[in-house]
Parts: C-alpha cells; structure tokens; sequence
C-alpha cells in the first residue's frame, strides 16, 4: 500500500461534514488529489446495505444484524474504492469507517469492543486507516449548539444518554489506538477547527 488513508470520526452534531468540506476546498486550492468516501456507503452495493440500515421500517434488526452490515458495506468499499486506490498511491478520505462500529455498536449499542473488533477482523482483515481526525465535542456541546435537549422529551433524553456512550467510546478508542488517533478540539469556531485539521495533517505529512 503506497497512499495514505485517512478517517473521519466523530458524534452526531460535531460538524463533521461541515469540516469535511472545508478540507475539500482547501486540498481543491491546493491542488492536492484525494479520493473522499462514506460510510456505510460509497459503492453500489454498499448504498444499497445503508438503505437497509437506515430504513426506519426495520425495528426488528438485531443489534447483531446491524454490526454485520456495516461490516458488509465497509468491506465492499475498501475492496472495490479504496485498497485500489492506495495501491495507486493516492490519497484516500473516508467520512466514518471501522471505528464508528466499535464505539456506535460496540460500546453504545453493547454489543462490546470484542464482538466487534471480531467481525470487523474477519471482514477488513486489520486493514486499518494511517490517521484517524476525532473530532472531539461532548453530546452536552453538540446539542447546545443546536439549541439544547428538550428535557420533557424522553427520546432527546435517551438519545442522549446513547451518545454519552458514543462519546466515551471514542474517547477509550483514542487512548487505545495513541498513534493513529488525533483528536481534534471542535469546540470551538469552524474557522479555527478547520486550521486544526490542516496543522494536524501537514505535521503528519499527510499534505
Ligand atoms: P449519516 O447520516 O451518514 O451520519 P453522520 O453525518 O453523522 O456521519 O449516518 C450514519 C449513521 O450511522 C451515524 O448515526 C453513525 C452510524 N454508524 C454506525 O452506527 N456504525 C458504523 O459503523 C457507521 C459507519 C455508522
């Protein structure tokens, strides 16, 4: 593998995309190549899984189900997108990828890290990112922004209480995987966690 892959993570209302396309114009002025995907998603096949994940008619899937999935839909995008790129020598984004599993389903859902970590071993064989950007900002933040929890309403309240979950989980997975993680403060403007992101990929030597 001769490219570089890079990842996004990051809770709900953290401005992830927002970022995400900031860094595009800036790679775009730049004239820096780079390849951007999602998860679950980017190929055919893939999209197809995501609408079956997210289709809210499916209350029956299992949490299990679920894990299978995105581990479905993220094998095919590394095998059909991204490992031939990085064979090529390109750069490679990725908006979500393994990580997003182990905290959303690992430790959210309670599935547990090993569980896992298992089917995603035997789906990506270990084929993690170089570098994965954590953007960093509490659920509390997230949804101060956006105006506050309506605390009379029971599934904001739960709602928030899952993303804690999310939240911690990514925090454990930043100090498990030290050197691939950066984590990134997005508590402040967008401007200045933008310069963030830029400072932390130029000192990895990303661009
Ligand atoms: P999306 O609309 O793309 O959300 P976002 O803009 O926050 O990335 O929906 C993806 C949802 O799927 C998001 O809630 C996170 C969740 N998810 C998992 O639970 N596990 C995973 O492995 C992935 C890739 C995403």
């Amino acid at each position: 593998m001769k490219g570089i892959f890079v990842t996004f993570e990051g809770c709900e209302g953290v401005g992830k995309s927002r970022q995400i396309h900031l860094l595009e114009e800036y790679l775009k002025k730049n004239n820096v190549k780079y390849y951007l995907t999602r998860e679950p998603g980017g190929t055919p096949v893939s999209e197809q899984i995501r609408n079956v994940i997210l289709d809210g008619k499916n209350v029956s899937m299992t949490d299990e189900c679920e894990a299978l999935l995105y581990a479905a839909a993220r094998v095919q995008l590394l095998k059909e997108e991204v490992k031939p790129r990085l064979d090529r020598g390109e750069l490679v984004l990725c908006d979500r990828y393994v990580d997003s599993s182990l905290a959303y389903q690992g430790y959210a859902r309670g599935l547990g890290v090993e569980f896992v970590e298992k089917i995603n071993d035997y789906a990506i064989k270990n084929f993690m990112p170089d570098y994965t950007l954590f953007l960093k900002l509490t659920p509390e933040e997230a949804f101060k922004r956006k105006g506050g929890v309506d605390k009379t309403d029971r599934l904001e309240l739960s709602g928030m209480e899952f993303h804690q979950k999310v939240y911690q989980g990514y925090l454990a997975l930043a100090e498990k995987y030290k050197d691939r993680f950066i984590v990134i403060d997005a508590s402040g403007e967008k401007e200045e966690t933008h310069a963030k992101i830029i400072a932390a990929l130029k000192e990895k030597g990303v661009i």
